[in-house]
Order: C-alpha cells, then sequence, then structure tokens
C-alpha cells in the first residue's frame, strides 16, 4: 500500500519523506490556500522533496482549459499528476490528457459509477472521498469496496486514491479494503503512531530500565 500525503505544507512533507514513508502527495486549491503561498512555487517546492507523483488540481472546467493547465502545471514538475473534475468535460480531458502521458486523477468520485466512468476514460488514478460521504451519513469505505471489485472484475489500471480520509481507521479500513493508496492528511499521519499502552510502557520500562542500570558488578 502507498502512503500519500495530503497536504500542501512543506515541514510535514519533509517529516514524513525522512521516515520514507512518503509515496506521493495529493494538493487541491483550498490546501494550496491554506499554505498561502504561490501555487508554482509550492509545488516546485514538494518536487524537490518528492520524486512520486504530486497531484495538482486547477478551476478550469471546459475541456480546452483543463489541458491547457494541465501543461503549465507539467512545466512545475515532471512527476506533476493533474487532478481532473468528475465531469462530462473533466473525463474528455483524461483521454486527452492520457494519450500525451500525462497522468490524471479524477477526483471528488462520491459513486461507483463515476468511478467506472473514470477508469473507461483511462484515468490514471480515481479518488473517492471517503470523509465527505461519512459526513452525510453514507458509508464511505463502501464505496471504496464497491470501486475495487469493480476494477477487479474487468482488470483495469486505474489506483484507488483513498481520499478525504479523517481518521487513522480510515487508513486501515482503506488496507484492509486492499485500496492502492491512501492519502493521508498530516494530523491523521501524526495520529497513527500513537496509542496510549505505548505511552505507558515506554514509561514503565524506563522506569524500570533504572533500577537495574547501576548495580554494581
Ligand atoms: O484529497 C482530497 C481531500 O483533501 C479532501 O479532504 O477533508 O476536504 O474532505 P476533505
Amino acid at each position: 500500500m502507498k502512503f500519500f500525503l495530503d497536504t500542501a505544507n512543506l515541514d510535514a512533507i519533509r517529516k514524513a519523506a525522512e521516515l520514507g514513508m512518503c509515496d506521493g502527495v495529493t494538493t487541491n486549491p483550498t490546501l494550496i490556500a491554506q499554505e498561502m503561498k504561490h501555487h508554482d512555487h509550492l509545488i516546485s517546492e514538494i518536487a524537490k522533496i518528492i520524486k512520486g507523483p504530486i497531484s495538482v488540481e486547477g478551476d478550469s472546467d471546459t475541456c480546452d482549459g483543463i489541458v491547457k493547465e494541465a501543461e503549465i502545471f507539467k512545466s512545475w514538475a515532471p512527476n506533476v499528476v493533474i487532478k481532473v473534475p468528475m465531469t462530462h468535460e473533466g473525463l474528455k480531458a483524461v483521454r486527452i490528457l492520457e494519450k500525451k502521458g500525462i497522468h490524471t486523477n479524477v477526483t471528488l468520485v462520491f459513486s461507483p459509477s463515476q468511478a467506472l466512468l473514470a477508469a473507461k476514460a483511462g484515468a490514471s488514478y480515481v479518488s473517492p472521498f471517503v470523509g465527505r460521504l461519512d459526513d452525510i451519513s453514507e458509508n464511505g469505505m463502501q464505496l471504496v469496496r464497491d470501486i475495487l471489485e469493480i476494477y477487479k472484475n474487468y482488470g483495469f489500471k486505474t489506483q484507488v486514491i483513498v481520499a478525504s480520509i479523517r481518521h487513522p481507521n480510515h487508513v486501515v479500513e482503506a488496507a484492509k479494503a486492499g485500496a492502492h493508496i491512501a492519502t493521508i492528511p498530516a494530523d491523521v499521519f501524526n495520529k497513527m503512531w500513537h496509542h496510549p499502552l505505548t505511552d505507558k510502557g515506554i514509561a514503565k520500562f524506563k522506569e524500570d530500565y533504572k533500577k537495574t542500570a547501576n548495580l554494581k558488578k
């Protein structure tokens, strides 16, 4: 399973990269706006740290506009992947971009039929948003399982990026479902380490270590 970081924060990306646990990055206009830096500068900086795929999203809603924007984004770094909205125009752009060898990530996917269309269009990646579905009392992870089943039935090569992750259990459920990738917000990534029994156990072992460390031989 690959871990992407769902952030445009350079410190968070550096920290995860140091651990060798950041296989890629996903951004969107909201995440870029949180950093208040120029889009091109930020993506180029991320690309200095991460050699894996970096998803970048613009604001065009026509096929021509998406393709033009994609060419600009690709000039920022060779490993840029174009996030394309799940629309009629978006899927037209997916086919054109993939034919040119530019990888796409169809985003804002909320149903199995949308994911099926994204795969038929030839997208490299599809991003089901599990948290936003859970927020409206639907079952985000069931969508992931449905997409994986459909893709397996027909041997589609499109990789599933589980997105809109809210907590560590979303990552675990994505792994159990066999998703190719989880894109994890930095705060959720940090929570994956922690367990109170681990902290308690370390404190107790430290305390007991001292008891014998200075015994005379
Ligand atoms: O990768 C998509 C993700 O950033 C959306 O997350 O928390 O805004 O639903 P969220």
